[in-house]
């Protein structure tokens, strides 16, 4: 499909990408592609491809996404209250070098306003759900476990698993609590409240090897099930036309999200065991996801990767999969 929305304002264009989505699955949807399925904790992933946090902030697509191909949704970034974006330009693209810039802050409806919608889908539920929780802006960094337990005291029956982000750059302070005492704590505070639903982490790119060590550290002994790797950077390539304070995602962010990869698995080492990692960062390619699973993520999301090649990109992967399959299978 040629990328039509690309004549349109950014903001324009991102407001009407659910109604595109809906459109898109209505017209071109079939059943889940099933490729390299995946079973972790009791949970079916038809496919190891999925929409990363942010795409769906409250639960207004959770039917559509299989039917385009996803093989698992994430929902939020949700917060108990409800919360319009920051002021001014939020959004942004650079179409020639693929990169997307965003200034949200977490807009959503507020956790009982998604309730109702992840109810209203549930009934007709094929994939798994994972619930990406933070705080409202407002809230203080030591209240942040206060905001995270309301959300899960009305959520906790429809999520899968759930993440904690702690590393969007669009909420003041909110990337200090990366750190280990504050990770540790605040992960071991929540996963008592989740008993046996699985919490992952959600880490920054920006985080040097020492930082992202001491993050690790803080989540695995806090009793973190996984860590999605990574969300925007605040880095900027030369010539960058976005300014300086929002978030960076799409192709140059690639480097730096397999980097991060690479070294939390060599970090963690054998203490990986059954840790769920999640790869996510300038995916823009069906190669760059067999690279990410090669390298040795579990699972994969995109965002900017559906704003460049639009909602094919998850056939489009499915069929790539299923070629090499069959090609290792031949030869
Ligand atoms: C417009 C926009 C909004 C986002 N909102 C969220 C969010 O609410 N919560 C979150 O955890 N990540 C959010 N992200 C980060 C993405 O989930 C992802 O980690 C990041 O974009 C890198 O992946 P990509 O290069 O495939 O876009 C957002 C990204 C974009 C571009």
């Amino acid at each position: 499909m040629y990328p039509f929305w690309k004549f349109l304002p950014a903001g324009l264009a991102h407001q009407l990408g659910p109604l595109g989505i809906s459109l898109y699955s209505s017209l071109n949807g079939g059943p889940t592609p099933n490729w390299k399925s995946f079973q972790w904790r009791g949970l079916t992933f038809p496919n190891r491809l999925g929409i990363a946090g942010g795409v769906d902030k409250n639960a207004d697509l959770l039917l559509q996404w299989p039917r385009i191909g996803v093989g698992f949704s994430e929902v939020g970034t949700i917060t108990p209250r409800p919360q319009r974006p920051n002021p001014g330009k939020i959004v942004d693209r650079d179409w020639e070098h693929k990169n997307l810039w965003n200034k949200m802050g977490f807009p959503n409806i507020g956790c009982k306003e998604i309730k109702l919608n992840l109810e209203n889908a549930l009934e007709y539920k094929s994939t798994p759900w994972f619930l990406n929780i933070g705080k409202n802006r407002t809230t203080p960094n030591d209240c942040v476990a206060q905001d995270c337990l309301e959300i899960i005291s009305h959520l906790h029956h429809l999520g899968d698993a759930f993440v904690l982000n702690v590393s969007s750059p669009n909420t003041l302070g909110l990337r200090a609590l990366q750190s280990r005492e504050h990770l540790e704590k605040l992960t071991s505070q929540i996963v008592a409240h989740l008993k046996s639903k699985p919490l992952l982490i959600k880490l920054s790119p920006d985080l040097t090897t020492e930082e992202l060590e001491q993050s690790l550290e803080g989540g695995v002994q806090g009793g973190a099930s996984g860590f999605i790797l990574t969300n925007t950077t605040l880095r900027r390539p030369a010539n960058c036309p976005f300014p300086k304070e929002g978030g960076l995602s799409g192709a140059d962010l690639k480097n730096q999200s397999m980097h991060i990869l690479k070294e939390s698995l060599q970090i963690l080492g054998s203490r990986r065991k059954d840790l769920l990692m999640i790869s996510a960062g300038g995916v823009m390619t069906p190669s760059d996801v067999e690279e990410r699973l090669a390298i040795g993520s579990d699972l994969v999301q995109i965002y900017s990767a559906m704003v460049f090649e639009g909602p094919q990109f998850f056939h489009q992967v499915a069929e790539k999969m299923n070629a090499d399959f069959l090609q290792k299978r031949s030869t």
